[in-house]
């Protein structure tokens, strides 16, 4: 390539990114519009997550230490107006909506001096026997302070990004046990839009990586690939428009987490990628339309003896600001 034309293309790369981000964003916006929460009334899905977040204001009503008399009564019909809309369908229901129902019965029984509602009632007496987790759970600050680590630098400073692996596959049994220590993670409302797509096989992992742009030089011998995404039926204000890459993101940092206390390492693997990259990583893995790519993560043992980048790591001023 001559000087010329490199410096012309150097010159035009501001106004390509400038347009290919266009392109982008107009992808994002399309998938929004397809999937995301805002309509399609019938899925049951997308109900399934309205539900978490209308039982979600009961929850905090229930937790706080002072509560209004009255308080609540309004998110509870608005619960009620949800698990019974279509007919209430007890083998039909979703998790949340299980757990909508519990939390819903706790509300109740939290307020005896309050009539309840009559149809917050009548709902209850057609549920009475589902059985379901959520509520409040009454706690110690001791019972908080339980998971205080004895030396935090010890377990965070010796987590590195990993890319030199062992050969030997991850135990399918720790790789779960991770997943659920980060279900641990927070979500808006509780709404836990996350879903993993785990590949184990040569091919498949070599597929996807394919398409990825970050793993020249190791990614042939990961001997697991994780495809984090997040559910965008989750999320149906437009407010919540970035509200599954910000729940997806938190997610992985907790999956990241819970793999190295387990002793396993990993590597997230950016998906910084275009549209065209995105419905070919589509093509290859059998991944749901809703579900959006947060990143994929390589996982395995490290090897005996490796490398890992210094990253060095910015001043602490540069980072925080103590305004008062
Ligand atoms: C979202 C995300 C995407 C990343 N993508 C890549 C990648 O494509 N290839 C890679 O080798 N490392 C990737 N990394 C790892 C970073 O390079 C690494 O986290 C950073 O340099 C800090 O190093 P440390 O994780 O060892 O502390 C990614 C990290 C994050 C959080």
């Amino acid at each position: 390539m001559s000087r010329a034309v490199r410096r012309l293309k150097d010159a035009l790369r501001p106004a390509r990114n400038v347009l290919a981000a266009l392109c982008g964003f107009g992808y994002d916006f399309s998938r929004y519009v397809r999937y995301a929460g805002w309509r399609g009334r019938r899925d049951r899905r997308k109900k399934d997550y309205k539900a978490v977040k209308a039982y979600h204001r009961l929850e905090k009503s229930l937790s706080f230490r002072q509560r209004r008399q009255g308080s609540g009564w309004d998110a509870a019909g608005d619960l009620v107006r949800l698990l019974s809309r279509g007919g209430f369908d007890a083998a039909a229901l979703g998790y949340h909506e299980t757990v909508g129902i519990k939390v819903l019965r706790d509300f109740v029984a939290a307020a005896p001096a309050e009539a309840p509602r009559r149809e917050v009632s009548e709902f209850l007496r057609r549920a009475a026997l589902w059985p379901a987790e959520g509520g409040v759970l009454e706690l110690s600050a001791e019972a908080l302070r339980a998971g205080r680590l004895d030396d935090p630098e010890r377990f965070f400073l010796s987590r590195h990004s990993v890319r030199d692996f062992r050969p030997e596959p991850v135990p399918q049994a720790l790789l779960e046990r991770a997943v659920r220590l980060a279900m641990k993670a927070p979500s808006v409302c509780n709404r836990q839009a996350w879903h993993v797509y785990q590949l184990d096989r040569r091919e498949s992992i070599d597929r996807a990586l394919a398409l990825q742009n970050g793993n020249r030089g190791f990614g042939h011998e990961v001997p697991c690939l994780l495809i984090v995404t997040a559910d965008l039926r989750a999320f149906d204000s437009h407010g919540e428009r970035f509200q599954h890459w910000i729940d997806g993101g938190m997610f992985a940092m907790s999956l990241v987490l819970a793999l190295h206390a387990l002793g396993l390492a990993s590597c997230c693997l950016n998906w910084s990628r275009g549209p065209l990259d995105d419905l070919a990583l589509r093509r290859a893995v059998a991944i749901d339309g809703a579900h959006t790519v947060i990143m994929l993560m390589a996982v395995g043992y490290a090897s005996e003896r490796l490398k890992v980048c210094y990253s060095a790591r910015r001043p602490l001023a540069s980072i925080l600001t103590h305004l008062d």
